[in-house]
């Protein structure tokens, strides 16, 4: 069981015991339902106080449980609800910590609810693709007033239980307990206070009114709609509110599980649903436990104070984790420091960040020429031009001064870090940590592991990138790691649909119109067209037989390499990030197509969406098969947090997984056939032929 039975005198107490947040789990449920039953049965107990053990009230659905038969097997969470209400006793919920989802929905079941001061109250299903699906719409508006209630639903954003405990005629709790400790006491005094009251008071029947109905879910689905973009979840949260305002409480209570049933089918939930288990598995690594030892992160470095490294030292300056940067040159220094004060002063400006804690991030922050200072650093991490020369010089010196047992860290994107970690005598303290840019925004980390590197290194930078709010993905040394080297499957193909008849802007039109931030030409402007250009340069030496489109190059010969400098797929105008199309940048693309001797075609969004989005995937099956990416979810996260891909698809390979693998592997082998792309880069990678013939999935 994780629900304890206890009686206190006259009073029995619930309490919900299921770490980490007292998930309602199958389990729990029939522990509450026993109790129940156990109270009603001792004439000795005139009330009942429900409870959370630990860190929690209860967070709501237990996580283990999604998309198992023990999520709705009786007593489901509707059913534990209604023997609550059905109580002959009393019972008083005592709310603390936490209170989310089911776990509210199952306190406005209690009769009586008492929250301690700093309770983390909310229904944050819509961030599941869902509405609430046990009361929560219904009985929430009754407690709090339909506005407030609303405004929790369709955000999902937690509200702190002192500031519900203002709203004007509130009913959501009876009392404010003074404190977390004191709160057991009260609770118990409380249920002795009501254990003679009858009839018990269910929240089911006080009135949910709003006094301009019609106008107000007006108003609301005009706003809703602007947010909700893709998802339907939110707009549902509406008519379910007004559901509760305008039809019987058993009415709406049945046009919300309704609604709650078929969003759950949804394909957007789904997708939620995925990235929430994928972003909290991508921490754990198949190989090293979740006990292992880890390393004190009090002081770290940075090497080089250009792009990345000024963002890379803001998110331990954000995290109160002091930071010395070292750097060639003073002149380096001052415009790296310059740059990261600007970025400060800017999200100052915007009111983002008080001024107080700009001064406090910035006090934090120390520059160096001398390597010696770097002796006590915990984590350096090296952000310097990316040659393997320069690297080499670098880790030397980092390992001639570093402390025994302090992580070296490279932010290398295309190097080998198994051959950087070889400069040391130390490869088992080598890790590579490969942040994105702007490097204090984007929320996706790649942690390279390398041949040697130590397991508590591993899950001591896991830790670190939690720290620093970064979403952290390990992968295995290989060229471009995960997220780039499945970018540059993805920009060939970009590449082959010029030579055969698009325009840029038709492609990154019709990828955007799928869900993507950037299509892959505004994403080169960007990043800077002379990066993808070294790269290929390094491949046609390397692989001679690699077919590639040539336009990318001819961009580059006339210097047009991206925002920085004004002009690269597009146009751009000083200051500005719109992306005007350019005649002559066209013009270009339908001469070389002509020096080819191609006749342009018409190219339908379908098909330059499936081209772009399986080339993607055909390259995660490799990555998956050689062992680069521990798991297909992780790969999802890399998409997401970094890449721009449409939330709502769920990432590359639950989109592969949606759309059917044997449907992929069909249009792959559709596109093998066209004389104008590339046979030998549509031919399925041997794990996604496999599981599409097996009928499996990812
Ligand atoms: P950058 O050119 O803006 O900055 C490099 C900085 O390192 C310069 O300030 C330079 O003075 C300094 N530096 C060079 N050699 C040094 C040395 N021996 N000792 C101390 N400082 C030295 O380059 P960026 O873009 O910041 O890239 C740095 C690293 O991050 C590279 O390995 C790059 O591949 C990687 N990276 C870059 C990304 C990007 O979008 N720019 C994304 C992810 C990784």
């Amino acid at each position: 069981m994780t629900a304890s039975y206890q009686v206190h005198g006259d009073v029995a107490v619930i309490t919900l015991d299921n770490p980490p947040v007292n998930g309602l789990g199958l389990a729990t449920r029939q522990g509450i339902v026993a109790g129940l039953a156990q109270a009603q049965a001792d004439a000795a107990v005139k009330a009942v106080v429900m409870t959370g053990a630990g860190k929690a009230f209860s967070g709501g659905a237990d996580i283990k449980e999604f998309g198992t038969p023990k999520a709705i097997q009786e007593p489901n969470l509707l059913s534990v609800i209604l023997a609550v209400e059905n109580c002959s006793k009393p019972v008083v919920a005592a709310i603390h910590s936490v209170a989310m989802g089911g776990g509210l929905e199952l306190s406005l079941g209690c009769h009586y609810r008492i929250a301690a001061p700093g309770t983390k109250i909310a229904l944050p299903e819509v961030k599941l693709g869902l509405i609430p699906g046990a009361g929560g719409t219904q009985r929430l508006p009754r407690v709090v007033g339909v506005e407030a209630a609303l405004n929790m639903i369709v955000s999902g954003e937690p509200v702190k239980s002192e500031m519900l405990a203002m709203l004007p005629g509130q009913k959501l709790f009876d009392k404010v307990a003074a404190s977390t400790e004191s709160l057991m006491d009260e609770a118990l005094a409380y249920a002795r206070g009501v254990a003679d009251v009858r009839p018990l008071p269910l929240v089911r029947n006080l009135p949910a009114k709003h006094p301009q109905g019609d106008a107000y879910f007006q108003f609301a689905r005009n706003m809703v709609r602007g947010m909700a973009k893709n998802f339907p979840a939110p707009l549902q949260c509406v008519d379910a509110v007004e559901a509760a305002t305008k039809k019987k409480f058993a009415d709406g209570m049945a046009y919300e599980r309704e609604h709650f049933i078929n969003l759950m089918w949804t394909s957007e939930s789904r997708a939620l649903r995925h990235l929430f288990v994928a972003e909290r598995a991508a921490s754990k690594i198949p190989d090293v436990p979740s006990d292992t030892p880890l390393r004190s992160i009090a002081k770290v470095a940075v090497i080089g104070a250009g792009t990345m490294g000024g963002g890379i030292a803001m998110n331990f300056l954000n995290a109160g984790i002091p930071v010395t940067i070292l750097e060639m040159k003073q002149e380096a220094i001052n415009h790296g420091v310059e740059v990261m004060s600007r970025n400060y002063e800017a999200q100052v400006k915007k009111g983002k960040l008080k001024q107080q804690k700009y001064e406090e991030r910035m006090a934090l922050l120390k520059t160096t020429l001398k390597y010696d200072d770097l002796k006590d650093a915990d984590l350096i991490i090296e952000a310097v031009f990316e040659e393997l020369g320069v690297k080499e010089a670098v880790f030397k010196q980092l390992d001639a001064v570093a402390k025994p047992g302090a992580i070296l860290a490279s932010n290398t994107s295309t190097l080998d870090v198994n051959k950087i970690a070889g400069f040391t005598q130390r490869p088992q303290d080598v890790v590579g940590l490969h942040f994105f840019s702007p490097a204090n925004v984007m929320k996706l980390l790649e942690v390279v592991r390398g041949e040697k590197t130590a397991k508590d290194v591993l899950a001591t930078v896991m830790q670190v990138a939690k720290k620093i709010r970064k979403t952290a993905v390990v992968a295995g040394v290989c060229d471009g790691f995960i997220g780039n080297r499945m970018i540059e499957q993805y920009g060939r193909q970009a590449g082959f649909l010029l030579d055969e008849g698009c325009t840029p802007s038709q492609v990154d039109k019709a990828i955007e119109k799928f869900g993507f931030a950037m299509g892959p030409f505004r994403m080169g402007d960007l990043a800077g067209n002379d990066i993808g250009w070294a790269i290929r340069k390094r491949r046609y030496v390397e692989k001679p037989g690699m077919k590639y489109s040539k336009t990318a190059d001819l961009l580059c010969e006339k210097g047009r390499f991206g925002q920085k400098v004004g002009k690269g797929w597009y146009d751009y105008l000083p200051g500005k990030r719109d992306a005007i199309p350019n005649a002559e940048v066209e013009q270009m693309v339908a001469e070389h197509r002509k020096a080819l001797g191609i006749t342009p075609r018409k190219i339908g969004d379908e098909e330059i969406v499936q081209r772009l989005v399986f080339s993607l995937v055909n390259e995660a099956a490799r990555i998956l098969e050689e062992g680069i990416a521990n798991k297909a979810s992780d790969i999802d996260i890399v998409y997401i947090f970094g890449y721009g891909f449409p939330v709502y698809r769920g990432g590359p390979l639950n989109y592969a997984n949606e759309v059917g693998l044997f449907n992929v592997v069909q249009a792959m082998q559709r596109f093998a056939q066209n004389p104008l792309d590339d046979a030998a880069f549509w031919q399925p990678a041997p794990l996604l032929a496999r599981l599409a013939a097996e009928g499996r999935q990812f």
